[in-house]
């Protein structure tokens, strides 16, 4: 059974998308600041307004995350992942993270490669893998983070592997098999019956 992040960044965070995912077991904030990545989403505040009964996994997609994250801290966020790409103090974020007492986690890219992330492994809590270029919903799943998981999962067999980009189904079903536990979906989600949608995936 994999579990479900829900992200709702292609229905602009409305709260409507975010009581039609109720029955997965994350809400995923994509929070993006117009420099790492194009887009611009939201910020520390709207993490803080959303009204939900799942925990909040903040993916900050932002450059500097070692000198905003208290913010996402304060604003109520369950679990953290900032980007490998985007920082040079990666042990200053884990920090502040996990010394709030929540999990953090590092995302990388798919045009990162996965070694880069190895010195942290025992020390995060979480991995995000994106099988896509962070910024956009509804993008073609790269079957080469495939190979990603499964060299995390051989380095650590503990640690909990999230994966963001292209999953549905079947895609889903592949990066289950290579060792995830946890699936990020929004156009998968969004394009038919949400909660059917999810029960699809947590079934996997
Ligand atoms: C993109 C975001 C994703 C995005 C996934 O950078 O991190 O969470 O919403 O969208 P789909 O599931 O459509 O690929």
């Amino acid at each position: 059974m994999a579990k479900v992040s829900a992200s709702v960044l292609s229905e602009n965070f409305s709260q409507e998308a975010v009581d039609e995912v109720s029955s997965a077991d994350f809400l995923q904030l994509d929070v993006m600041d117009g420099l790492f990545v194009p887009n611009k989403t939201i910020w520390a505040d709207t993490v803080n307004l959303i009204k939900t009964s799942l925990p909040k996994d903040v993916h900050l997609m932002i450059i500097d995350p070692e000198e905003f994250v208290q913010e996402f801290i304060d604003a109520g966020a369950d679990r953290i992942a900032f980007h490998i790409e985007a920082t040079e103090y990666p042990e200053s974020v884990i920090g502040q993270i996990q010394g709030a007492g929540l999990k953090a986690g590092i995302a990388l890219s798919i045009e990162t490669p996965v070694k880069k992330i190895f010195p942290f492994l025992e020390n995060i809590d979480y991995v995000i893998v994106m099988p896509i270029i962070p910024g956009a919903s509804g993008q073609k799943f790269d079957k080469r983070v495939l190979e990603k998981i499964k060299a995390i999962r051989a380095k650590n067999p503990d640690i909990e592997i999230e994966v963001d980009g292209g999953i549905d189904g079947k895609t889903g079903k592949l990066v289950v098999e290579a060792g995830a536990d946890i699936l990020v979906a929004d156009s998968f989600i969004h394009s038919g019956d949400a909660k059917e949608r999810i029960k699809i995936l947590k079934n996997i």
